[in-house]
């Protein structure tokens, strides 16, 4: 038999979790006009940090499906709830009893996808996980996909780092340099 494309009980764990995440976006009891971004992004923006995240553990040699399950899951919260607020401490929060009742994650795998969830957002922190630092790449790489000032609203001290991040990412990916971002860095000082 070829591949399910999803069809079927043949799902493994991790297709198990990035259904989940696309019946919840579809659905939703929240229309776009309450939410901060719409399901049709969330939908596009989670599967392609998942693609992006696989890109990258292949790349640095980390746990691919783990990947897949916090990248899909790194905005649960804006997912769920359709705001974005703290969201990923709050996602962490949700992911975690979702995994556990799901019985196929080991504490330590639990472990390592919500640490990536819950410390998705600073972009301006470099942990030594190098886990949780894919997931706050894989996130910048997907976003950057949809425009170079796709986060220009946040504070500048903070968005120099997304634009170093990014610099870095395409590199490692072997893209051509992109030299808005170097320049924007430049304005705002090293
Ligand atoms: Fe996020
Ligand atoms: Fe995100």
């Amino acid at each position: 038999m070829g591949y399910h494309h999803f069809i079927g009980n043949g799902l493994n764990r991790s297709e198990k979790i990035q259904a989940w995440i696309v019946n919840e976006l579809l659905n939703s009891k929240i229309p776009n006009e309450k939410r901060e971004s719409s399901i049709q992004w969330e939908l596009k923006h989670s599967s392609g940090v998942i693609q992006l995240a696989r890109l990258l553990a292949q790349k640095r040699n980390l746990n691919e499906e783990l990947a897949v399950v916090a990248a899909g899951l790194h905005d649960v919260h804006v997912i769920v709830n359709g705001t974005y607020d703290n969201h990923a401490r709050l996602g962490a929060q949700i992911a975690k009893p979702m995994l556990e009742q799901s019985g196929q994650f080991s504490n330590g795998e639990i472990k390592q996808i919500c640490d990536g969830i819950g410390n998705h957002s600073d972009k301006h922190l470099y942990s030594s996980d190098p886990f949780v630092e894919l997931i706050k790449d894989a996130d910048c790489f997907d976003c950057f996909f949809y425009g170079d000032k796709v986060y220009d609203y946040k504070d500048p001290s903070v968005l120099k780092h997304y634009y170093k991040r990014i610099i870095k990412i395409r590199e490692e990916a072997g893209l051509p340099v992109k030299t808005c971002f170097s320049e924007r860095i430049k304005v705002l000082g090293d």
